[in-house]
């Protein structure tokens, strides 16, 4: 049985005392994340850059993973207000978002800066999870394959070090993010699909065929089990549902199954 994620988008949400609380409530509804942990399920949880050290450190002695929501591609510099790869490491952040669709479309971020950043990532030794997806009016108009082709071609272009240890990707169709307008099961299953063969073509045969997809968008306690039901989707990246910890544990139960 492959290892499957369950990654928490705080998005611009929870104070430091907020996160920390949070990780105390989880790990009392699932001792098994205590280590060195029982289950098949890793946890990833992205606080915001204030709240990221104090949260790896609450969660110290889990197996949950902490990352950040962004970084930027250089290491150090003279570039007010973002954050490097070594600030995020040293801060006990071991992940990162690349591409998030907020990013994307409320911060301007295009193709090729989200390439650069997830270059940087991967050479940093940190997991990239590359999120990827079409507006509603890119899949209205039927481009919502050449859309997500794009933004892989793009972010993999460069793929010296992509493996699936440094590499996950994220299916979040912008639409389907918050709105509680989920995709189709159908729609889910044939874009994993599409994922997995550019990711063939991308990466390699041999890592493309082991990197992660999840699904991401209004993902909540209820409707993640059909999700994980599609063979090519090992995780879920969830914003709305991750924010209350027994919602998230709710999640993290469902995805253990019967
Ligand atoms: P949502 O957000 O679960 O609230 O739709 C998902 C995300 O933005 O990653």
């Amino acid at each position: 049985m492959p290892k499957l994620w369950l990654a928490a988008n705080w998005k611009m949400h929870k104070t430091v005392s907020e996160g920390q609380a949070f990780v105390a409530r989880l790990v009392e509804q699932i001792p098994g994340l205590i280590k060195p942990g029982a289950g098949e399920i890793r946890v990833l949880i992205f606080p915001g850059f204030v709240s990221l050290q104090s949260v790896a450190a609450a969660a110290r002695d889990t197996t949950i993973r902490i990352g950040a929501q962004d970084c930027y591609f250089e290491a150090h510099g003279a570039f007010t207000g973002e954050v490097s790869l070594p600030q995020i490491k040293d801060g006990g952040g071991s992940a990162v978002l690349i591409g998030h669709s907020e990013r994307r479309h409320v911060l301007g971020e295009d193709n090729l800066l989200v390439a650069a950043k997830l270059k940087a990532t991967v050479n940093a030794g940190v997991l990239a999870l590359l999120c990827v997806g079409e507006l509603a009016e890119e899949r209205d108009a039927g481009n919502a394959f050449s859309v997500v082709d794009e933004q892989l071609e793009t972010a993999l272009a460069n793929r010296s070090g992509i493996t699936e240890r440094t590499l996950a990707v994220a299916y979040e169709p912008v639409w389907a993010i918050g709105t509680g307008r989920n995709a189709t099961i159908p729609d889910v299953e044939e874009m994993a699909l599409y994922i997995r063969e550019k990711l063939l073509e991308y990466v390699d045969e041999e890592h493309g065929r082991e990197v992660s997809i999840l699904y991401g968008g209004s993902v909540k306690p209820g409707n993640l089990a059909a999700y994980m039901g599609i063979p090519d989707i090992t995780g879920a990246l969830v914003g709305g549902a991750s924010l209350d910890a027994d919602s998230f544990a709710a999640l993290y139960r469902e995805m253990e199954g019967p």
